[in-house]
């Protein structure tokens, strides 16, 4: 089984995945835990992942941008992803193609027809289940600074992730067969229960 998980900065993502982890794994399972871009256990993958989060490239063009995550994501697939469902291994993983769709397709405004052609190798390996957390994104970058007002800079992040969010529910609304939308504003322990619950009902 294959699952990933989606959602903007702040929706305590990373916590979520690694509970889930935890619990499938004291139920006896075999999972793997890796993220995009880049992928643990993929040194090519991981070494796009650090080119393209690099902060010290300033300007960098959204096309390159895109190529560069739908270019870790085909090697990811073929080093970490494809291998251990072939081993009957669950893998769970934290951002995949829907993070393309959200950020290049809709906020960076490329399409989401570019997006999909690039991603053609991803199209043909889709997760069994997606779980997007959805909050709004006031919400969520307060919560990763810690403070309760948030800066001019921060503003213009915030247009940015409203983009971000408005691209994710439509993502969600036209792969409803495939991707869970979960309201981000209740507890951790919450959303993991209804992650597993679905989980196990798939399963
Ligand atoms: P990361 O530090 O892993 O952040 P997070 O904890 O939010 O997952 O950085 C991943 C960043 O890359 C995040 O801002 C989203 C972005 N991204 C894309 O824009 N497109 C993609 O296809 C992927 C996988 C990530």
């Amino acid at each position: 089984m294959f699952i990933t998980f989606e959602g903007g900065e702040g929706t305590g993502k990373t916590t979520l995945i690694a509970l889930v982890k935890k619990e499938l794994e004291s139920k006896g399972y075999n999972v793997i835990l890796t993220r995009e871009p880049g992928g643990s256990g993929s040194l090519f993958a991981e070494s796009i992942r650090q080119l393209v989060l690099d902060p010290k490239y300033t300007n960098v063009n959204p096309y390159t941008e895109a190529l560069l995550y739908a270019a870790s994501r085909a090697q990811h697939l073929d080093e970490v992803i494809l291998p251990a469902l072939k081993n009957k291994t669950i893998v769970l993983c934290d951002r995949y193609l829907d993070s393309s769709l959200a950020y290049q397709a809709f906020a960076r405004e490329l399409g989401l027809d570019f997006i999909l052609n690039i991603n053609k190798y991803a199209l043909d390996h889709l997760p069994n289940l997606t779980f997007y957390i959805d909050l709004d994104p006031e919400i969520g970058l307060k919560r990763i600074k810690g403070r309760d007002k948030i800066d001019r800079l921060d503003q213009e992040k915030l247009t940015f992730h409203q983009k971000v969010r408005s691209g994710y529910l439509e993502v969600a609304k036209k792969f409803d067969d495939r991707i869970m939308t979960i309201d981000g504003d209740q507890s951790i322990d919450n959303i993991a229960k209804i992650m597993l619950d679905s989980i196990m009902s798939k399963i």
